[in-house]
């Protein structure tokens, strides 16, 4: 009998305690013993909690029993959740986690840690929500130098987009009813600021670049900019609208960021509806690979960290659990350099957009919206002047 600590009890830590119950004999199986929840950590007391009799308060009772093997952490944020996870992998713990603030801004160290002490820190559940990415990418991508990867990487802004663009819904009614499902964020401009699919999208390079990718060092630009006016260009120009995290290598640099992408109607990830996530890995050797799933909410994500937990307790440590290291100065090349064509929507009226960029606009109200030739932002900033430009995206191509 395997015995674990849960640190939190809200939307993720919740559902690893439900999925724990519901599912144990399949999980027994799996990890060749049972699991048993003996602690769950939280700040306060929860009475009509089903687990109510596992509440504990202080970490150092679960870090001083000696029966603990795994703990899960699902507090979120770098404050305690940095304290506890160190503490339990110096304790000789092995950790999973589904905090993508965590690993996004402690991994590298946190990992060591853990190298060092001959325990694991697993992560599945921090970035894609149930999809799994981390290990194909580790594992089942292992013989590829991954040269590009991206994706719709937050549940929350491609469910608001969803409702926008599909439903005729207003942003703030989406977003509420994004919370109302537990997908978004205690605080949802991490969300609809782009900071969450920021912190995935430095994981997801961490890992297949091997160097270490600090999201306060690259380009977020989130959805608040985007209107009901852009489903209806972009949908007349053959696209659609979705916020990607992309990493790409070029030659001995990265270029790592998150911005609003149009996608053509072709492309598969314009199809992907919701709070499901998408993400495109283009590998040398196996080509493009899309991974598909449920990228938010209680269940998907506590598939992902119970399935962590499953392998903690079986602790196969086979060597090939994700590793990065501090990378040169220069490692970031800045993603406005990157060469796309633009999707430019203007107060400026067809024929003055049409004169600047060639090509065919289209008009819907006071705006118009053209797609440009391939250049980088900063040349296109310089043409977009006098011409009332409120949005500008780059193309997926
Ligand atoms: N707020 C996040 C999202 C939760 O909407 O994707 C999953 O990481």
């Amino acid at each position: 009998m395997a015995k674990i600590a849960l640190l939190g009890i809200g939307t993720v830590g919740g559902g690893v305690a439900e999925l724990l119950c519901s599912n144990a004999a399949q999980i027994a199986a799996g990890a060749g013993e049972k699991l048993e929840l003996k602690y769950i950590m939280c700040s306060r007391a929860h009475p009509d909690n089903p687990f109510a009799d596992k509440i504990v308060y202080d970490f150092s009772v679960i870090e001083n029993d000696e029966e603990i093997s795994v703990v899960a952490e699902c507090i979120g944020g770098v404050g305690a959740a940095y304290e506890y996870v160190k503490r339990a992998l110096l304790a000789g713990k092995n950790v999973v986690s589904s905090n993508k603030e965590l690993i996004a801004e402690r991994g590298m160290e946190l990992l060591a840690i853990a190298a060092q002490k001959n325990v694991r820190l697993l992560f599945e559940a921090s970035v894609g929500g149930g999809i799994p990415i981390i290990r194909p990418l580790t594992q089942c991508l292992a013989a590829n130098r991954v040269d590009e990867i991206y994706g719709i990487l937050n549940g929350t802004t491609n469910y608001i987009l969803t409702q926008m663009f599909q439903c005729e819904q207003s942003f703030d009614t989406a977003l509420r009813e994004a919370q109302r499902l537990g997908y978004a964020e205690s605080d949802p401009t991490a969300d609809i600021e782009g900071l969450d699919a920021g912190r995935k999208i430095c994981i997801l390079a961490d890992i297949c670049f091997g160097r270490n990718v600090p999201p306060e060092k690259i380009r977020i630009r989130g959805i608040t900019g985007i209107t009901a006016a852009d489903a209806v260009l972009a949908g007349r120009l053959g696209f659609t609208v979705k916020l990607l995290g992309r990493a790409k290598r070029m030659e001995n640099r990265l270029t790592v960021y998150v911005s609003p992408h149009m996608i053509g109607e072709d492309k598969l990830l314009s199809g992907i509806s919701g709070v499901m996530n998408g993400i495109c890995v283009k590998g040398n050797a196996v080509g493009e690979c899309l991974f598909y799933g449920a990228g938010a909410g209680r269940l998907p994500t506590a598939s992902a960290v119970v399935a962590d937990l499953i392998d903690a307790v079986r602790h196969v440590s086979d060597g090939k659990d994700p590793r990065w290291v501090e990378g040169a100065n220069d490692l970031l090349a800045d993603s406005d350099e990157l060469p796309c064509r633009w999707y430019v929507r203007a107060k400026a009226g067809a024929a003055a957009l049409e004169r600047v960029f060639g090509g065919t606009a289209v008009t819907e109200n006071v705006y118009s919206a053209i797609i440009t030739q391939e250049m980088p932002r900063s040349e296109l900033e310089d043409l977009c002047a006098g011409l009332g430009v409120e949005a500008v995206w780059p193309v997926l191509e």
